[in-house]
Order: C-alpha cells, then sequence, then structure tokens
C-alpha cells in the first residue's frame, strides 16, 4: 500500500507572548518531546482524516478543523488532485488548545506527509507558506512564531514583521512545563490584548515592558545567567496577568513551581488557560516541581533540559 508520513514538534514560548503580536521580540523553543506523526496511506473514496478530534470525510469536518481541512485541500489542488483516496491519520503527543504550538505542528507534518506521498521536492520555505496560510485561518492574525519554530526546529528569537534569528538556548538547566487541562483561548486572548489597548493605550507601556524583557533575557541567555532569567520570566508573567490573559489555575501553579525551588515561573503561549512553565537550576528540584505540580492538579508535565 501506498503510504508516507511526516513528523512535527510542538513549542514553548519562554518569553514574549502577547507583546509579539505588536511587533515586540519573543524567544520559543523547539518542544521535541511533544510531537505529531501524519501518516497518509492510500484508501478508495472521498478523502478521510482520522484524529482525536474528527474522525470521517474531510468535507465533513467540523468548523474548527477549517486551517486543516483548507491546508489539506490547497495541497491536493497545488498538486491537480481529486480530493480522493486518501486517508490522513494524526497521532499526536500536543495537547491540542494549551499554547503548544499544536495547530502550527498539525499543519507541518500534514504538508511533509502529503509531500512525501507524491513525491514532490518540499522546501523550508514552501512548508513555511503553507503553515502560515494555516495559521491564518486557525487564529486570524497570528505573529507567525508558531509556524517558525516547528518548521526549523531550532530556538528563536522572532519579530514580526522583521524575521528571526536563530539563538543558542543551550543553558545549565530545566524547563518543566505543565498543563492545567483547561483549553487555552489564544484567540480570545488576543483579542482581549487588543479590545484593552484601544480602550487604555496607556497599557501599551505593559507591551513594551515585555518586549524590554526579552531583549534583557537574550543577554542572560548569552551570559549563562539563570537567576536573571528567572526574575525576568516572573516579571513577564506578572505583565501578562495584569493584561488579563493568566488564569487563576495557572497563577496558581506558577506559585507551587517558585515554592518548590523554580527560579522563575510564567504561562506560555496564548494563556487564559493552557500551559506555563518554571525554570529550575537542576534535575533533582524539576522533579520536586514537577511533583508539586502534580499534586495541585496537572493534567500533563514535561522535564525538558536545556543544555544539549
Ligand atoms: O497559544 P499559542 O501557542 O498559539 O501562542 C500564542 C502566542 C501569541 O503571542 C499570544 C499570539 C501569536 O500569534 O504570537
Amino acid at each position: 500500500m501506498r503510504e508516507s508520513t511526516g513528523e512535527a514538534v510542538g513549542k514553548i514560548i519562554l518569553m514574549g507572548e502577547h507583546a509579539v503580536v505588536y511587533n515586540m521580540p519573543a524567544i520559543a523553543l523547539p518542544f521535541p518531546q511533544a510531537k505529531i506523526i501524519t501518516r497518509v496511506y492510500e484508501k478508495r473514496g472521498p478523502v478521510k482524516i482520522m484524529s482525536d478530534l474528527y474522525k470521517g470525510d474531510l468535507l465533513g469536518a467540523p468548523d474548527r478543523l477549517s486551517g486543516l481541512t483548507i491546508l489539506i485541500s490547497k495541497v491536493m489542488m497545488d498538486f491537480n488532485q481529486p480530493l480522493m483516496d486518501l486517508s490522513i491519520e494524526f497521532k499526536s503527543e500536543i495537547p491540542p488548545e494549551r499554547g503548544m504550538g499544536s495547530s502550527a505542528a498539525v499543519a507541518a507534518s500534514v504538508v511533509r506527509a502529503l509531500f512525501a506521498y507524491f513525491q514532490q521536492p518540499l522546501s523550508e520555505a514552501i512548508l513555511l507558506s503553507y503553515v502560515d496560510f494555516a495559521e491564518k485561518i486557525n487564529h486570524g492574525n497570528p505573529s507567525g512564531l508558531d509556524a517558525r519554530i516547528t518548521v526549523l526546529e531550532q530556538p528563536l528569537m522572532f519579530i514580526k514583521g522583521r524575521g528571526f534569528t536563530s539563538i543558542n538556548l543551550n543553558l545549565n538547566g530545566y524547563l518543566i512545563a505543565a498543563d492545567t487541562g483547561i483549553k487555552g483561548k489564544t484567540k480570545e486572548a488576543v483579542a482581549h490584548v487588543q479590545n484593552r489597548l484601544a480602550k487604555q493605550p496607556d497599557d501599551f507601556y505593559d507591551i513594551k515592558r515585555i518586549g524590554m524583557l526579552v531583549n534583557l533575557a537574550l543577554t542572560t541567555i548569552e551570559q549563562q545567567e539563570l537567576d536573571q532569567l528567572g526574575a525576568l520570566m516572573n516579571e513577564n508573567h506578572t505583565l501578562l496577568k495584569t493584561l488579563g490573559v493568566s488564569h487563576p489555575l495557572l497563577d496558581e501553579f506558577c506559585q507551587v513551581a517558585l515554592d518548590h525551588g523554580a527560579i522563575g515561573a510564567k504561562l506560555t503561549g496564548g494563556g487564559m488557560g493552557g500551559v506555563m512553565i518554571a525554570l529550575a537550576k537542576n534535575l533533582i528540584t524539576a522533579k520536586n516541581i514537577a511533583s508539586a505540580l502534580k499534586q495541585a492538579g496537572a493534567a500533563k508535565i514535561w522535564i525538558h533540559q536545556l543544555e544539549d
């Protein structure tokens, strides 16, 4: 049977979410512990999708999957292929709608799988344009950060409209990521910040301050100053909370992590639910933080070593 697969990784925003929408810098890293694998194989009949969220004909998929279904239709159209005789199966370890880049990773993995299936060469630039296309449908006005991380698979400093610089995140520390189990609301959170800025233009100070924190973080990363990086993450979280995109459980998890030895903690991604991250100096502390977060009710916890 003719078949092919495509993989893509999730991402974690270390600092700068939301401010990045307003052309401030953000730092993000690929998160290979959370991956998605897409398998495309020959099957008679209309194109079918098999995922945790939906199983059935591509054309009958619910609206919330429209980024994905329109993307698949576009790739097939670009290959002059009818929407027939394929089944597309998704196996994801990236929890959806948690700010871990699931939608961009789904898009990247399906484009990789389809290009492999039709034996077409796929450049980074073409892949990026397809993932950006799908992300615009998913999120309305995405900064493009998720797309770049999942396509390039390296830590990046990103400024919307100006592009990205690869950064060396080879720090002697650990990131703990914990899922609140509550769906993040990226689109709503982005709109919330936009409305707030329209009503209270002074809040733009918070956006600029986040941009400044990210620039300071780049220096601390370069100089391997983990404590300072942690302090910057804490301040970044406070500002995101002020902007109204946190959630009581995210705040509680941040406090639990700090109480158990984290040197910094913040929400990551769009917020209003989703995932938080904490920074720890060594594996023992990271494991303590992880078990405290588990006790506090985290739905899933990952420990990620920053050193290569
Ligand atoms: O929730 P996520 O992983 O899609 O991240 C959103 C990050 C924002 O800065 C809030 C929005 C964006 O487009 O960058």
